[in-house]
C-alpha cells in the first residue's frame, strides 16, 4: 500500500542534524574535523549510512549522540477513520502507520472528521505540532466541498471574504476570519480557511443553509498529496517539504 517507505537507514549528517546537532553543513564541519565516532572508530564520510540501532553508539567529542529523529508523513485520510492514534470500536489514522513507526511517538497535527479526506500531517516533532495548531498560525487550508442545499453564490463569495460570524444556539457569536470561496460547478465549492475551528467548514456552510455531503482537504499551506496517492497512503516529508512547513 506504501507509495514512498520509510527508510530505516539515513545519511550520518542529516542524523546528527535532524537530532538537534547543528545545521547540516556545521555537522559536515564538525565531521571533518574527525569529532564523531562510531563505535569508537571516526567517521569524516557525511554521507555514511546509519541504521536506527546504531545511532545510540554514535559518540561526538567522546558524548553519546542521542538520535531523536524526527519523522514527517503526509497520509491520504481516508473516509472512515478517526483522527486519532488508536480507538477501541473506529477504524484510526494509527492504524495506517506501518508497524517499525509504531514506537516513534507519532501523532496528527490538527483533526479531520471521521468521514474527512485528504491531507494530514503526522509527526513526532511536537514543537511544529504545537505551532502548526495554534492560533497564531495563518496557514492556508485548502477544502474541496461537495454540498447539498441551493447553488452557493457571489452572496456566500461575499459574506465569507468579510469574515462571518457563526451565531449558533446556545454557543456565543464566534467571529471568523476572512475566507476565500471558489464557486465550482457540480454543487461544489473551495473553501481556503486560514484558522482550524472545530467543524468549521460545515458550520459554515450549515450557517448558509447548506450541508456538506463530502469534504477533502487538498492542501495545508504548501503540503500537498501526490497526484497518484491513494486514501490510505502516506509519504515521508522530503527535507524541502519540511524546511518550507517550518519556514511558512
Ligand atoms: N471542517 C470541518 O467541518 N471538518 C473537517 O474535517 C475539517 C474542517
Amino acid at each position: 500500500m506504501w507509495h514512498f517507505c520509510y527508510n530505516t537507514s539515513m545519511r550520518l549528517d542529516k542524523l546528527l542534524a535532524n537530532s538537534g546537532y547543528g545545521t547540516r553543513s556545521e555537522v559536515k564541519e564538525f565531521l571533518r574535523k574527525g569529532r564523531v565516532m562510531i563505535d569508537g572508530e571516526v567517521i569524516r564520510d557525511p554521507g555514511y549510512s546509519v541504521t536506527e540501532e546504531m545511532s545510540f553508539r554514535i559518540t561526538l567529542d567522546g558524548e553519546e549522540v542521542k538520535g531523536s529523529e524526527y519523522l514527517y508523513f503526509c497520509l491520504n485520510k481516508p473516509d472512515g477513520y478517526l483522527t486519532a492514534m488508536s480507538d477501541d470500536r473506529l477504524p484510526c489514522v494509527g492504524d495506517l502507520l506501518p508497524s517499525q513507526l509504531k514506537t516513534k511517538k507519532i501523532s496528527p497535527v490538527g483533526r479531520l472528521d471521521y468521514h474527512t479526506t485528504g491531507v494530514l500531517l503526522l509527526t513526532n516533532d511536537g514543537e511544529l505540532s504545537h505551532r502548526l495548531t495554534s492560533p497564531k498560525w495563518h496557514r492556508e487550508k485548502v477544502y474541496l466541498v461537495t454540498y447539498t442545499g441551493d447553488d452557493l453564490t457571489e452572496k456566500e463569495v461575499a459574506l465569507f471574504q468579510k469574515g462571518m460570524t457563526l451565531c449558533e444556539k446556545g454557543h456565543a457569536p464566534e467571529k471568523l476570519k476572512s475566507a476565500k470561496l471558489e464557486l465550482l460547478p457540480g454543487k461544489q465549492c473551495r473553501l481556503t480557511l486560514t484558522e482550524g475551528k472545530t467543524h468549521q467548514v460545515k458550520r459554515m456552510l450549515a450557517a448558509t443553509g447548506r450541508s456538506v455531503e463530502l469534504l477533502h482537504r487538498e492542501s495545508i499551506g504548501t503540503l500537498k498529496l501526490k497526484d497518484d496517492q491513494l486514501p490510505g497512503e502516506m509519504y515521508a516529508l522530503s527535507e524541502e517539504d519540511i524546511r518550507l512547513l517550518k519556514e511558512e
